[in-house]
């Protein structure tokens, strides 16, 4: 059940040395740990080149579904083409977006939705968790009831913009119910590093 990603095709490419060896194993084994299971859809907003992304998608396998959005859309292909040297854009759908909150998916349709290193970047669009307030909406409108949001939050970045993370705990907690937290070596931007992942359910 381990890692069906091939070295040949790994070395071709286009990803960081970190990312490579993340997606040698390290990234599957997250995905799992995180409970998503062959034949699952999962939601990835704000996916970027997709760490997350292709990991997710060998885990699901052929009989699931992986929405990878994103408004920056030379990300979003630049993630296609890696995923077809590995053959799983058969199953990698892109969003691209022009950044607005509401996802164009139906309701209740997704398993899992991944919500890393963004929420910063959602609080900038005005400097309050108003946006916040609007995508976590819109998240448990997508979300199957049981469903889980994984989250993982720089506290630096939160810094920035002057919130910090027990703020955004409080304003999640506000829709969904806190599961747990995972202490892991994740990707951040191009890089592995212990991180902090915390996991909501829809209940
Ligand atoms: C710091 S990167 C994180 C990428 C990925 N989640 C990860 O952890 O590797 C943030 C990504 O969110 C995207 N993004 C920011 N605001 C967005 C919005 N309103 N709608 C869609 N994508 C957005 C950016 O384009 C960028 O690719």
């Amino acid at each position: 059940m381990m890692n069906n990603i091939r070295r040949s095709a790994l070395a071709s490419l286009e990803y960081s040395t970190d990312a490579k060896t993340w997606l040698q194993g390290k990234g599957e084994r997250f995905i799992r740990k995180l409970g998503i299971t062959e034949g699952q859809s999962i939601l990835d907003f704000g996916c970027r080149i997709g760490h997350y992304v292709i990991p997710t998608a060998v885990v699901v396998g052929p009989t699931g579904r992986v929405f990878a959005l994103d408004k920056d859309h030379d990300s979003l292909d630049f993630l296609i083409k890696n995923a077809k040297k590995l053959d799983l854009d058969n199953h990698i759908i892109p969003i691209k977006t022009t950044g607005e909150l509401n996802i164009p998916l139906e309701d209740d349709c997704i398993d899992v939705v991944l919500l890393y290193d963004i929420i910063h970047i959602i609080i900038g669009i005005d400097g309050t968790l108003k946006p916040l307030q609007l995508l976590l909406t819109e998240l448990s409108r997508v979300l199957k009831s049981g469903g889980l949001l994984s989250i993982s939050i720089s506290e630096g970045h939160l810094r920035e913009v002057n919130y910090t993370k027990q703020d955004i705990i409080d304003e999640i907690n506000k829709i969904f119910t806190y599961r747990n937290l995972f202490k892991e070596e994740i990707m951040h931007w191009d890089w592995l590093l212990i991180g902090q992942v915390d996991n909501f359910f829809l209940a």
